[in-house]
């Protein structure tokens, strides 16, 4: 028997998790170097798209929306590289994004960043965790 100064005293403070939907994006090895991938998910209850990709060896994911109008960087086509992998392009009127930070380096929004998203790899998969339920 414990001492009392050690005995157990359970707190009255009810826990109540957030419970996170996760989505699964892709396998880890289907998203190859200069390799991009679409994915839906809901954000204040409206539907989203995002990106992942992969440049230089790491992942990176953006909400699908360009910084000078809120329109999809692709054309739907999953095109979001330029032909040489070495940047992000917006298909509308040509902003140019870096891979790996998301900042607009060239066009109508040169110094705007798009908007990064949290992508969880894990168990071979890239997850996106959407906000909590
Ligand atoms: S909408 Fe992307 S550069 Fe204009």
């Amino acid at each position: 028997m414990l001492p009392a100064r050690w005995s157990f005293r359970p707190l009255n403070i009810p826990v109540t998790l957030p419970r996170v939907a996760r989505i699964r994006i892709a396998a880890t090895t289907e998203i190859a170097e200069g390799k991009t991938i679409t994915f839906s998910f809901t954000r204040d209850d409206r539907p989203q798209e995002g990106f992942v990709g992969r440049f230089k060896g790491k992942l990176f994911a953006y909400e699908n929306t360009c910084r000078h109008i809120p329109l999809t960087l692709d054309y739907g086509d999953n095109r979001f590289f330029d032909s040489k992998g070495e940047t992000l392009i917006c298909q509308t009127h040509g902003a140019v994004y870096e891979p790996d930070t998301g900042l607009c380096t060239r066009g109508p929004c040169a110094g705007a960043s798009l908007f990064a998203l949290e992508i969880i790899e894990e168990n071979g998969a890239v997850w996106f965790a959407e906000e909590p339920l």
